[in-house]
């Protein structure tokens, strides 16, 4: 299911979406899992298509409920909705692939990171364009990190402060986004990963407490809140 890409902007947004939650406990899939009421897919895509920089969202469901979101987000925004694979990868290279190439910027972003705030998103899409080719929010990490044996003995501690926790969106320009999916012999848990492993640098610019990535119930739990929370970096309303 199809949707034109508009002349509001520059950037493309992939949205995998076809995981199945099994952390969140049985139920729907976490993409349709409801927060206050509305799919997580429902608030991830509506910030999306806030963001002034984005011409045109690409999601990734669960095989079997493709025609069930491009109906749910419709009534949200123009979508294009694809079948997504076994894997968070083959998911986004569903995607990927029916992104038109004059986009010449991609944003990937989870849709359990359904509050991700439009700020974020403008500020990677930004980064890329002014040259990075490959972007990703980060922010410090808080906890003191051990290395242990498998015996569950420390081995040491780790220097938190050369650490970053990774969030999305992660934003590229597009043809090395493309090179580093077809390249990617071996499982990656985020994309930039798979940049890494062509040689390329990339960018770290700061993430947001909003982008938490919804995993497990408490999670949603604290989801709740944080919807009250408005984007600190937004224009006024
Ligand atoms: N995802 C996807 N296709 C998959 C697996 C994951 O599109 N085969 C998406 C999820 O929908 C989510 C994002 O990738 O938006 C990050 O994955 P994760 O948080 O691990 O979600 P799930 O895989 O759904 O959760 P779990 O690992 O607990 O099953
Ligand atoms: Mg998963």
């Amino acid at each position: 299911m199809t949707a034109q890409p508009s002349a509001r902007g520059d950037v493309a947004v992939v949205v995998p979406a076809a995981g199945a939650g099994v952390r969140l406990g049985p139920g729907a899939p976490k993409a349709l899992r409801l927060l206050d009421g509305e799919p997580l897919l429902v608030h991830a895509v509506r910030r999306i298509a806030a963001s002034p920089s984005v011409a045109m969202i690409v999601v990734a469901a669960p095989p079997a409920d493709v025609d069930a979101v491009h109906t749910l987000l419709s009534a949200v925004a123009p979508v294009t909705v694809v079948a997504g694979g076994a894997e968070r990868q083959e998911s986004v290279a569903a995607a990927l692939a029916v992104v038109p190439p004059e986009l010449g910027i991609v944003l990937v972003h989870d849709a359990a990171r359904c509050l991700a705030p439009v700020s974020l998103f403008e500020r990677v899409a930004a980064t890329v364009r002014s040259g990075a080719d490959a972007v990703i929010p980060v922010l410090p990490v808080v906890d003191t990190i051990k290395e242990v044996d498998a015996d569950e003995t420390v081995r040491g501690t780790v220097d938190r402060s050369v650490l970053r926790a990774v969030q999305t969106p992660q934003g590229f320009r597009a043809p090395v986004l493309r090179a580093a999916h077809a390249a990617a012999a071996d499982a990656h848990t985020d994309d930039a990963g798979a940049v890494e492993k062509l040689g390329l640098p990339v960018h770290c610019v700061p993430g947001s407490d909003l982008a938490l990535k919804i995993t497990r119930p408490i999670d949603l739990a604290l989801a709740t809140h944080l919807l009250t929370i408005p984007d600190p970096a937004a224009p006024p309303a």
